[in-house]
């Protein structure tokens, strides 16, 4: 074994699901050699109205050449996944027991909510969309902040058979637009508005533009069911108990959110006088449980569509194992919900487990820096998930805000969403776990539905930077440019030949674009867009994306989407867009600008850009840099030669082979017009 390898913490191997290297291998064996005996012994701790056939257990084809793309698992069982989570733990005296805790973005709000009060909030809920004329199969949109309401949504169109499609409400209203015309849902469920540390953000007015817009491209919202959260808030600083009172206490501090009568509909009123108990729908194996949006590298995003038995029993054990969650242990992911993290890592995996979380509604950042560390101490929090771009911004202000604050409780550290750079690992190992935590560094993809590659705390030596080894039921492969696998060390495409039960099943609506953007590069192959490199002792070292995607602080984008924003502009001719390494956000977009004939480059167009990004797309895609463009560096095809642009973005006079471009001098002049300090 190489240096610079951590063991896992023996306290934690002793109890630890998966306790040795051997262990795991033996039952990641098993998972690849006896697939259908390994998940119909997990899927056998769930309820199936319908039982699945032992015999018949999955089906797949990867290879488009030899017909259309499919994968199936436990076909022709039924059940609910709501059921599974809610009243199967119910049922199991766990009624009283805490599903979520609740901390507002304000340190003096906050709740909690047991799994009895949580199925009987969802019943209620799904007989409200019920009465609205949600049915099986409709799909329901939700741009929501971090409160029990998400999740109560969620699990009501779960319960009903009909299709969340959650977008994140950090999103601008072109893009909500958008996902919600793809999706034609029937129904948004949002809320009023939110705090985001001390901003305030109004949801309802933004979703009021959006379904406006939606119209544009041809889709009428019919119903809007909005939460009133924000009077909830002033309630809670006044009575500072924390706890959602009766409806009758909130005080209307709101009556100027913008309204449609006929459309528009209050939560507290619709949940006033409904039954408290709904029967849950019993749904196929492989009928869809959500569906939700990730960014193409041609621009327009993809309706990513999960399903209901397969996406329960992947969420469900990756959970189990990869935070080796045991009972009484206090979970806390801190990604949105609005996130595939969320979906799998906030809402199902737990709740299958009968887990208590936290749920985070704030920033890391308010009321000071250290109140992620406050939180974990409040809740004794004993597995922590995070992505690396918050661990870097937290560690500007060094350990100070974590020394005022007792993290004795951590037993396992979770990193996702981007690759994390050793220096953060090693401060987040040894100042947050110190060094008793096993650092949990999950690679995964919205299409994957769970961690495809990770370490197990408790199991696997660690290496700072490596997502290790591959989850059960997985087998990652690597691929050369011709499409031959590498064997043993070495870096290639990073692919699989075979499914696990959460993969991905379709793009909503569109099943060409689907077969064509993960399975055409190299038939056989699901491709992940991600390149990967495998050491001497076989772990896994994720390199990122191979295609025209970034990752600015975990939020995947593509450069096309941001490049036809920009072009939108009056006064640009050309854009092109690229990634800079970024010392917090990991990545970040430098974006070049060619003006039209005769207008001039001026800051106020720069500014105007900026601006029109983060209004048409969303905050967290700012472009960091607008850089004047005279020309852009083209091929005789026509074609931009990125990589010229990505020296320039840093700096980098070793630009390579440029003889291919149809003029050369341009690269000379893009340095030149470099702003400064950038
Ligand atoms: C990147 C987030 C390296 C990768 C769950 C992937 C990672 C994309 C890691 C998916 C990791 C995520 N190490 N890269 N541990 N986790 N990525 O769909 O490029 O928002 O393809 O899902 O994030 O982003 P998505």
């Amino acid at each position: 074994m190489s240096k610079n390898v951590y063991l896992p913490y023996s306290a934690t191997s002793e109890k630890a699901h998966v306790k040795s290297m051997e262990h795991y291998r033996e039952m990641h064996n098993k998972s690849l050699e006896s697939t259908a005996q390994f998940w119909s012994e997990i899927a056998s701790q769930f309820h199936w109205e319908t039982p699945y056939d032992i015999n018949n257990f999955y089906s797949y084809n990867f290879d488009v050449t030899k017909g259309p793309v499919q994968v199936k698992w436990m076909e022709g069982a039924t059940t609910n996944v709501c059921y599974n989570l809610l009243d199967k733990n119910v049922r199991n005296g766990m009624g009283d027991k805490v599903a979520f805790y609740w901390e507002g973005n304000d340190p003096e709000d906050y709740s909690k909510i047991t799994y009895k009060k949580l199925l009987e909030e969802v019943c209620r809920f799904s007989n409200v969309l019920k009465s609205k004329g949600v049915v099986k199969g409709d799909r329901v949109a939700i741009y929501m902040p971090m409160i029990f309401e998400i999740v109560i949504t969620m699990l009501s169109c779960a319960r009903i058979g009909a299709v969340h499609s959650i977008v994140f409400a950090g999103f601008s209203s072109d893009s909500l637009a958008e996902r919600m015309a793809d999706c034609k849902c029937k129904v948004l469920v949002t809320a009023d508005s939110v705090y985001r540390g001390d901003k305030l953000l109004n949801i309802k007015s933004l979703c009021d533009i959006a379904m406006d817009k939606a119209k544009n491209f041809g889709h009428e919202v019919s119903t809007c069911i909005v939460v009133r959260h924000l009077p909830r808030l002033y309630r809670s600083m006044n009575t500072s108990n924390g706890t959602n009172g009766s409806n009758s206490d909130i005080i209307d501090l709101h009556s100027d959110v913008p309204w449609t009568d006929g459309r528009d509909y209050w939560w507290h009123d619709e949940m006033d006088d409904v039954e408290p108990s709904c029967y849950p729908v019993w749904v196929s194996a492989e009928d869809p449980l959500f569906m939700l949006y990730t960014s193409g590298s041609t621009g327009k995003p993809k309706g990513v569509l999960h399903t209901t038995g397969g996406y329960l029993l992947y969420a469900a054990t990756t959970f189990k194992y990869v935070f080796d969650y045991h009972p009484g242990d206090v979970y806390w992911c801190t990604a949105d919900i609005g996130w595939i993290t969320g979906h799998s890592y906030v809402v199902y995996g737990p709740l299958a487990n009968g887990a208590t979380s936290v749920i985070f509604e704030g920033t890391p950042f308010y009321p000071d820096n250290g109140r992620y560390w406050s939180v974990i101490e409040k809740y004794k929090v004993t597995q922590f998930y995070t992505a690396p771009t918050a661990i870097r911004a937290l560690m500007k202000f060094g350990e100070e805000p974590v020394k005022k604050h007792n993290l004795d409780s951590l037993k396992v550290l979770g990193s996702v969403g981007e690759p994390i750079n050793p220096e953060a690992w090693l401060w987040y190992y040894q100042h947050i776990g110190k060094e008793r935590c096993s650092i949990a560094d999950t690679f995964w993809q919205t299409e994957t539905g769970g961690h495809v590659i990770t370490p197990l705390p408790g199991c696997t030596p660690m290496k700072p930077g490596s997502a290790s080894f591959p989850f059960f039921g997985v087998k990652p492969i690597l691929l050369d440019e011709s499409g031959k696998e590498i064997e043993g060390v070495g870096e290639g495409y990073l692919v699989f030949n075979k499914p696990w039960p959460g993969i991905m099943r379709t793009l909503f609506g569109n099943h060409e674009r689907f077969q064509s953007v993960y399975f055409s590069k190299f038939p056989g192959y699901y491709c992940t867009g991600d390149g990967a490199r495998r050491d001497e002792d076989g772990y896994f070292w994720v390199t990122g994306r191979v295609d025209d995607m970034l990752n600015v602080s975990g939020h995947l984008m593509s450069t096309a989407e941001v490049e036809s924003v920009l072009t939108e502009h009056p006064d640009v001719s050309e854009a092109a867009v690229v990634s800079r390494p970024h010392p917090i956000k990991g990545e970040c977009l430098y974006c070049f600008i060619t003006p039209n004939h005769g207008v001039t480059f001026t800051p106020q167009l720069s500014s105007e850009l900026v601006k029109k990004v983060r209004e048409s797309i969303g905050p967290f895609a700012m472009p960091d840099v607008i850089q004047h463009a005279p020309g852009l560096p083209k091929t005789r095809s026509g074609k931009i030669m990125r990589r010229v642009l990505r020296k320039v973005a840093i700096n980098d006079r070793e630009v390579g082979d440029i003889s291919t471009l149809a003029d050369e001098h341009i690269v000379e002049e893009l340095f030149k017009n470099r702003p400064e300090k950038s």
